[in-house]
């Protein structure tokens, strides 16, 4: 990567690297984790030879996930510390010879190998953050194999517009609406980076002009249990059974994905 100032995104990944993981440490992540991988099952490929990619890795999550399933895997990440995290936590769970790590954006994978992969994931909103999702995509479709899958999460547009009532201004509203862009809430003005959100619909357009198949839109997750005010309903691990039942359902209902906090993309690259 070049020596010029660092771009807001990286700055604030590199900063909180650290601590990441504990922030995301309680009964709704791994909830929200255990679909997550739930919902990869069906797209994995069955050739474990060819490697596959985690974009957007953070410190390695869905890397150590896939590198458990006897997968090799390149992880891809804007941000030097995470990269740093995702290293060490690969290596301490001895995998290290099947792992290969790039600090690049996702809109300029230059050194990452051509047609190299059968797969890919993109979690926790990578896609969406970068300068411009549409350009990530196509350079992520260099990347993949002919008819292999990415699985990426976007914000939901519509996820957003409690915010902006909160905010109380119809202005504010009116242009978040038409641009779909809103920006990490964090104190520290330098590091407060732009997310390109989008609803239902507009998500499948922007997967279809970069040249993808769209085969699924999940919204995850439909039910809020994030909130606060929520939150303890997953306490109780028989409710949580029947919770993740309901919300497995939803997710796929294309009504109700409309009010999901993220939307999670099943999409194919052409097959030639
Ligand atoms: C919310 S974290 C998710 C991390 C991990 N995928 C997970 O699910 O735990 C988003 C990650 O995407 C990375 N990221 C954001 N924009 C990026 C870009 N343009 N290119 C590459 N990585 C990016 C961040 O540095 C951060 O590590």
């Amino acid at each position: 990567m070049s020596r010029k100032k660092k771009p807001a995104v990286q700055r604030y990944h590199d900063r909180v690297a650290r601590r990441y993981d504990a922030s995301y440490d309680d009964v709704y992540w791994r909830f929200h984790d255990a679909l997550t991988w739930d919902y990869f099952k069906p797209h994995l490929p069955a050739d474990l030879a060819v490697p596959v990619l985690d974009l957007g890795c953070g410190t390695g999550k869905w890397a150590m996930k896939l590198l458990s399933s006897g997968y090799s895997v390149a992880c891809v990440d804007i941000s030097g510390a995470m990269i740093g995290k995702a290293k060490l936590a690969i290596e301490e769970q001895g995998r290290s010879q099947r792992a290969e790590f790039f600090q690049a954006d996702l809109c300029d994978l230059g050194d990452v190998p051509d047609e190299a992969y059968s797969f890919a994931v993109a979690m926790g909103d990578p896609i969406g953050c970068a300068s411009k999702p549409g350009r990530a995509l196509k350079e992520i479709k260099k990347k993949l194999l002919p008819g292999s899958i990415l699985i990426a999460t976007l914000d939901n547009k519509l996820g957003a517009l409690e915010y902006y009532l909160k905010e109380g201004s119809p202005k504010q509203m009116a242009d978040f609406l038409k641009s779909g862009r809103t920006h990490w809430l964090t104190k520290e003005k330098e590091e407060q980076f732009d997310i390109h959100t989008y609803t239902p619909r507009e998500a499948r357009t922007l997967f279809e002009t970069a040249g993808y198949e769209v085969l699924e839109i999940r919204g995850k997750t439909v039910l809020n249990f994030n909130q606060r005010h929520f939150r303890g309903l997953l306490d109780d691990s028989k409710n949580r059974m029947e919770w993740m039942k309901i919300e497995k359902k939803l997710s796929r209902d294309v009504d109700a994905v409309a009010r999901a906090s993220h939307l999670q993309i099943v999409a194919k690259t052409p097959t030639r």
